[in-house]
């Protein structure tokens, strides 16, 4: 018998939108400004909000998802104990189920600090999704750098994060292409920066977001709630590739920008999966952070995994147990836009051979 998991998530600040999907139809008729108050000053419990089950054992419960009641701008900007407090909740919750990993999606990461707060516990293992997360994105980039120029800058915005500061670790390992390290601290991004740091490799920091337009390619990985990036933040015929939750970009973008194309980041196809409810995706696509939480429970893995900034050997370890879980899928999802898949051959080839091993 397997080891089951739970999968934390929240709703966006489109709360009408989101719990009326997640919940009931009737809560699309309630202002979003209603719904941010009942869920900030009732004491609501964590819900469970879908399910999981394999195409290889249909009649085992594999995980659970719970929604932790709380917004995205509640998560970021209430009092640190009221949210950890609520996170905890989830966690105990996801215990009670028999759950052996929980993982920690979208804002529920940033809100813990990667998962650190968490680390005390002993009753379950945590992990923040981050080192799958990584991985895949990594492999995105290599797939779309014959896309771009000769001599190519990706912008990495966000860098100093969990999930950024694993991936800038990954690229500066393998490419040629110049990296530009953006967020607001510029102490962290001396720091990373002088950790990647190797002959040969072009590192540049900064902490404005206007730098992005020397960028052929842009990375979105900040826990900002909000569409941080904009047309003008952009060169002509850039590339995005947008990792957030809730997502830093607008889908006014593909009207303003059209010469831009705008890719949904950090999704991993898992033809395996039986999903019950909806983590607002195609069909048979997770989140890399729950595909990663899915994985260790499939491998039996016990206690904590990712927490905080995982470093590139775990990105590793991920990519061998997507490579042992296979039959289930794990790999790559084809690239889509707002939703929207991407015409065959339209960015990027397929994977290299070579990008499909270790990190
Ligand atoms: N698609 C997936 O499967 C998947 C999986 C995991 C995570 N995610 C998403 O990835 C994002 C990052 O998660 P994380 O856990 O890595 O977060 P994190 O550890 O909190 O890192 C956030 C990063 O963003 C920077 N940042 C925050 N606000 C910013 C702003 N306004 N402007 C510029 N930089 C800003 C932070 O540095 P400063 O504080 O110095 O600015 C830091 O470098 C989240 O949206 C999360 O939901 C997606």
């Amino acid at each position: 018998m397997r080891t089951k998991f739970a999968f934390l998530l929240h709703p966006r600040d489109t709360l009408r939108d989101d719990l009326r999907q997640l919940l009931h139809p009737a809560f699309g008729l309630i202002p979003d400004r209603v719904l941010q108050g009942a869920l900030q000053h009732l004491p609501l419990p964590p819900l469970i909000t879908g399910g999981i089950r394999y195409d290889d054992a249909p009649d085992q419960q594999a995980g659970w998802l719970i929604t932790v009641p709380l917004s995205a701008s509640q998560l970021l900007r209430l009092p640190r104990a009221h949210v950890h407090g609520k996170i905890n909740q989830a966690v105990d919750r996801a215990r009670d189920l028999g759950a052996s990993v929980v993982g920690l999606g979208a804002l529920t990461a940033p809100a813990t600090l990667g998962g650190q707060v968490l680390q005390e516990r002993r009753d379950i293992g945590v992990t923040n999704g981050n080192a799958f997360t990584a991985a895949m994105t990594h492999l995105a980039v290599e797939r779309l750098l014959p896309s771009l120029p000769a001599h190519p800058t990706i912008a990495l915005v966000g860098a100093t994060g969990s999930v950024g500061s694993c991936l800038t670790h990954l690229l500066a390992a393998r490419t040629d292409a110049a990296l530009m390290l953006i967020a607001r601290h510029q102490g962290r991004l001396d720091a990373l920066a002088a950790d990647v740091s190797r002959p040969g490799l072009r590192v540049t920091t900064s902490t404005r977001m206007d730098d992005v337009r020397a960028a052929d390619l842009v990375v979105l990985l900040t826990s900002a709630a909000e569409a941080l990036l904009r047309d003008e933040h952009l060169r002509p015929g850039a590339i995005v590739l947008d990792d957030t939750q809730p997502r830093n970009t607008d889908a006014s973008l593909l009207r303003t920008r059209p010469d831009v194309t705008i890719i949904d980041g950090g999704l991993v196809q898992v033809p395996g999966m039986q999903l019950r409810g909806t983590i607002g995706l195609a069909s048979k696509v997770a989140y890399a952070c729950l595909a990663e939480t899915m994985l260790l429970t499939l491998d039996g893995h016990e206690g904590h995994f990712s927490i905080g900034a995982p470093g590139a050997h775990k990105a590793a370890h991920m990519l061998d147990l997507a490579a042992r879980y296979a039959h289930l899928g794990f790999h790559l999802a084809p690239f889509r836009s707002f939703g929207r898949l991407l015409p065959d051959g339209a960015l990027g080839s397929a994977p290299r051979p070579r990008l499909l091993e270790r990190a």
